[in-house]
């Protein structure tokens, strides 16, 4: 039974034999598997086509041995949503049509989300079935401030300059795009957990980008507001890359486990949260490149710094796309061979 997976008891924060393990962009670019698919169909056509959203969210269940599946997406499905242009453009990363001026952001439309994500329901319905109640299903969504920073600065960057020049100059404009992401995200989170999803992760992949007084200004308020409509659904996770000076407000959200980076140690977070809030993270990703001798013994000495239970073992951020597939596998059986 689904409700009997080691991962929702661990988020249910149950005491567990041993700490479950998933991680983050667990499905895509390290997979040969993957890349074998991205050579045949555009990013949104994976997306969207529920035979291939199934293929590639199940594919590390099976290849790698993770105990939890997240959907295979991308948070800039939320800009699509509202309108705006999305390209993913191979060795640059996604390009967007932007929203700065009033008369731009104005024209953000929350009304055509339901209709945008028709092909949600089938997709994610299509996983459920490939997954067959092996591990539950993770849906999610970027934070409304991380959204923002692409929707303003049109494609990734180092530093997000013109994401917040936007809301230094223009802070009230920024809030109505922050309304906007927020009205349309809370829709789209209740879309995934009506069609099956189990958990839910927010990623606020930049939030760390914010000084602590930014950050409750801009990030913070629309985190809180998505988690007070979907939180009684299903357990959410929240991921604040770098954020780790709002760990008390984001555990008081109400969410079932919060992720660290790597550069916030596992005893800082258990000193301001407490030892009864459930942890997920937190090995640098880079780890993942050495031999899989060396990662297994890293990976082990990161799960002793958390303590016995109340965690979820993950990477600080996304796996590199350099990281090999028995790297990979030795990170998740070192979780697996773990006991407490
Ligand atoms: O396995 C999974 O995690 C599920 C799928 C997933 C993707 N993106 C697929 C993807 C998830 C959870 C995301 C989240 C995402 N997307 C985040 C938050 C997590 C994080 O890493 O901070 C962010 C910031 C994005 C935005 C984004 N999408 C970028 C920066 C890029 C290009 C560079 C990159 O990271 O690969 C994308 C494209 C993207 N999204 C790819 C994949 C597999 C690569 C393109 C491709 O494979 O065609």
């Amino acid at each position: 039974m689904i409700e009997q997976h080691l991962f929702l008891r661990t988020l249910a924060g149950e005491q567990t034999e041993r700490p479950p393990v998933w991680f983050m962009r667990q499905a895509g670019r390290y997979l040969p598997d993957y890349m074998k698919l991205k050579e045949k169909y555009s990013f949104f056509e994976r997306v969207q086509n529920p035979d291939l959203a199934r293929e590639i969210t199940v594919m590390p269940v099976d290849q790698i041995g993770v105990d939890a599946a997240i959907l295979f997406s991308d948070i800039l499905v939320i800009a699509q949503s509202l309108g705006l242009k999305v390209d993913m453009v191979q060795g640059r990363g996604p390009v967007l049509e932007t929203a700065r001026t009033q008369a731009e952001v104005d024209r953000l439309s929350v009304e055509a989300t339901q209709d945008f994500f028709k092909y949600a329901n089938p997709a994610i319905k299509a996983v459920k079935e490939g997954l067959d109640n092996r591990v539950p299903l993770i849906g999610f969504a970027g934070s409304p401030w991380t959204l923002l920073c692409y929707i303003v600065q049109g494609q990734g960057s180092k530093d997000f300059g013109e994401a917040k020049k936007f809301i230094i100059n223009e802070p009230l404009r920024a809030k109505l795009l922050l309304e906007k992401i927020t009205e349309a995200t809370i829709e789209y989170l209740n879309i995934q957990v009506d069609a099956g999803c189990d958990a839910l992760q927010i990623f606020d992949s930049w939030g760390g980008m914010l000084s602590p007084e930014m950050y409750s200004e801009f990030s913070l308020p629309y985190l809180q507001r998505i988690m007070a409509a979907t939180r009684e659904r299903v357990p959410i996770i929240l991921f604040a890359k770098g954020a780790w000076y709002a760990l008390k407000e984001l555990q008081e959200t109400g969410a079932a486990a919060l992720g660290l980076s790597w550069t916030t140690p596992a005893s800082f977070a258990r000193k301001i949260c407490g030892p009864e809030t459930v942890l997920q993270g937190n090995l640098d990703p880079s780890i993942l490149l050495a031999k899989p001798a060396a990662v297994k013994i890293a990976t082990t000495k990161m799960i002793d710094q958390f303590g016995r239970g109340k965690h979820i073992v993950n990477l600080g951020h996304g796996v590199l796309p350099q990281t090999s597939v028995d790297s990979a596998r030795a990170f998740v059986d070192a979780a697996k061979s773990y006991r407490y």
